[in-house]
């Protein structure tokens, strides 16, 4: 089977699951800001793991592209890419593993009809918090899986959250325990460099992992235990182009249809040059057709970083040039990679020249020089031939997005921008903020917008005038209080209509499903919200209001910054 043939046998073996097709979330998820791209298929549906219901029922099936830049380095081996398609299926609260474990099993041997003798299958085995995942282990014998083919491994391996292992996790993060299936290249020759012995995880090339079913059913809590969510969910995700490598037994995914067409281009005369470069434009040309355009911050500061690690790599830019014409008809895509690639050797010649008369190139002129002719990292330490320390540089991008404050921490991570701690924070912040006003100002006080980045929350609302200055300390001392009193974050499922008459407070009212849920912070703040919040209101530090504006006649804009990363006299 081709790849759109592999993708399309899944989606109508899950389809006669009884699983509904959703429409794949874009690239640039909307309206969230602790992430740079969509990484997984299940990001789209957070809310409805944690418990929200979905309007298309409880399982669902989808075929999702994801970009993840936490893999650039990765790419030029047989396997990694940046970008992917990504098949998934969800329960939402319906069936689990027996169900999930054994469709996965039929649709792998019986459809795409890999030999069984080929798989392996991986299990959690299991640490302080939750116990070895015996059952998924029972599940696979039961399919006739031998205990040679069924392999435990530490949370490392097994157990998948956006933020990954259940350290990483911040508070309101969901996730859990996973079992992952591998296909076996037997004609690769285990590579000792690897390790004494080959195993499912190894490394070296021989297994390709085609398939992860995770047990989402935990919620990770300030306190750093882990609750049970309302529902036990299902997330499955197995990459297009593994699946497609496994079917095809080619263990270079490179070489399969998806890609055959790029590196037969042969664009240099290193392969793994030829695997980054392919990977990378790929990547670029489903960014331009999402609307990113290049540039120096957040998603256009990574489509830059792509095209110019990919054109750093050809000896004469204009073999580039002619390497885009292996991705028409995208004509837009190939002229935004055009003019991207102009622009770089002009700044090229002029950073080697800075570079040239340098006296000691150290990651402070690396800095330097990224920041005033945007070149990346990489590109400068191939130019040089220096050996520059990568932590160092991106200590000083850190240290200078701090500064300007352009919510580019997560630049050089992608996918999750590692900022849903500082955003869950926000969250609840911004609920204290609306009871704060409420007390101080009085009850005709309601939200008109809020908008929250992982620099600063912004919270709109109707009132006459512009508060004083002492409603404005009342306010912030009032929120710090409450902080202070470490109040519980409680979230409960009411019928819409109890919650309102309750006294909840409601955004957009009609929007919200017959049940919703509610965050309640004491006896201070209740609210119709999906989250995420932290687990109590001490999590979130301390707020400063820092600006308030008129945003039209009657309504007042509001911005508030986390204690812990405000800068005196600094611009929201
Ligand atoms: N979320 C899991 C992953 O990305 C499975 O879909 O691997």
């Amino acid at each position: 089977m081709d790849s759109r043939e592999i993708a399309e046998s899944y989606l109508s073996f899950f389809k006669k699951q009884g699983h509904a097709v959703i429409p794949p979330a874009p690239l640039v998820p909307p309206d969230d800001p602790t992430t740079l791209f969509t990484s997984s298929g299940m990001q789209q549906l957070v809310p409805y793991l944690k418990g929200e219901i979905h309007p298309m029922g409880k399982r669902l099936v989808d075929a999702q592209p994801c970009f993840r830049a936490e893999d650039i380095d990765e790419v030029g081996d047989n396997r990694h890419t940046t970008f992917f398609t990504m098949l998934g299926n969800w329960s939402l609260g319906d069936y689990f593993k027996t169900e999930q474990l054994a469709w996965f099993w039929q649709w792998l041997t019986e459809e795409l009809k890999l030999p069984k003798d080929r798989l392996a299958v991986t299990v959690f085995e299991g640490n302080q918090d939750v116990k070895k995942d015996e059952t998924s282990a029972k599940i696979w014998q039961a399919l006739g899986l031998t205990k040679e083919q069924i392999w435990y491994y530490p949370a490392q391996k097994n157990w998948w959250s956006r933020s990954g292992e259940p350290e990483k996790m911040p508070a309101g993060e969901i996730g859990g325990p996973d079992s992952e299936v591998f296909f076996e290249f037997t004609q690769v020759k285990h590579d000792p460099k690897f390790g004494k012995t080959c195993h499912p995880n190894c490394d070296c090339g021989r297994w390709l992992e085609i398939g992860n079913s995770v047990f989402m059913e935990y919620e990770k809590q300030a306190d750093a235990s882990f609750k049970p969510l309302p529902k036990q969910n299902v997330d499955f995700g197995g990459g297009l182009e593994r699946l497609t490598a496994a079917s095809q037994n080619q263990p270079d995914i490179f070489q399969t249809d998806i890609f055959v067409e790029l590196i037969k281009a042969d664009p240099t005369e290193n392969l793994s040059d030829n695997r980054l470069i392919a990977d990378h434009l790929r990547a670029s040309v489903a960014m331009i057709n999402e609307g990113i355009s290049p540039g120096n911050k957040k998603q256009g500061y990574i489509l830059r970083r792509l095209i110019r690690r990919a054109a750093i790599k050809f000896n004469d830019p204009k073999n580039l040039t002619d390497f885009i014409k292996y991705f028409q008809p995208q004509t837009e895509a190939a002229a935004v990679l055009n003019d991207e690639i102009k622009k770089f050797s002009t700044s090229l010649a002029i950073g080697k020249k800075v570079l040239s008369r340098a006296k000691t190139i150290d990651e402070a002129l690396a800095f330097d020089i990224f920041q005033s002719y945007g070149l990346p990292f990489e590109v400068i330490a191939a130019v040089t031939q220096v050996k520059l320390n990568r932590a160092k540089f991106e200590a000083l991008l850190e240290q200078h997005s701090q500064k300007s404050r352009t919510a580019s921490a997560g630049m050089f991570k992608g996918g999750l921008a590692d900022q849903s701690e500082i955003t869950t924070k926000y969250h609840t912040a911004t609920h204290l903020l609306q009871a704060a006003l409420r007390q101080v100002l009085g009850i005709h006080v309601r939200q008109e917008g809020s908008n929250i980045t992982a620099d600063r929350l912004r919270f709109d609302f109707a009132h006459p005038q512009a508060l004083s200055e002492a409603e404005m300390q009342r306010v912030e001392e009032l929120m710090n209080a409450k902080i202070t009193a470490n109040l519980p974050v409680v979230k409960t499922i009411e019928a819409k209509d109890t919650a309102l008459k309750s006294g909840a407070m409601a955004f957009f009212r009609e929007n919200y499903p017959n049940k919703v849920s509610v965050y309640t912070i004491g006896d201070f703040s209740k609210e119709l919200c999906g989250g995420p919040h932290v687990g109590s209101t001490a999590a979130i530090g301390g707020v400063k209001l820092v600006k308030q504006e008129s945003i039209g006649a009657g309504k007042r804009r509001i911005y508030a910054v986390l204690k812990e990363i405000y800068q005196p006299g600094a611009e929201t």
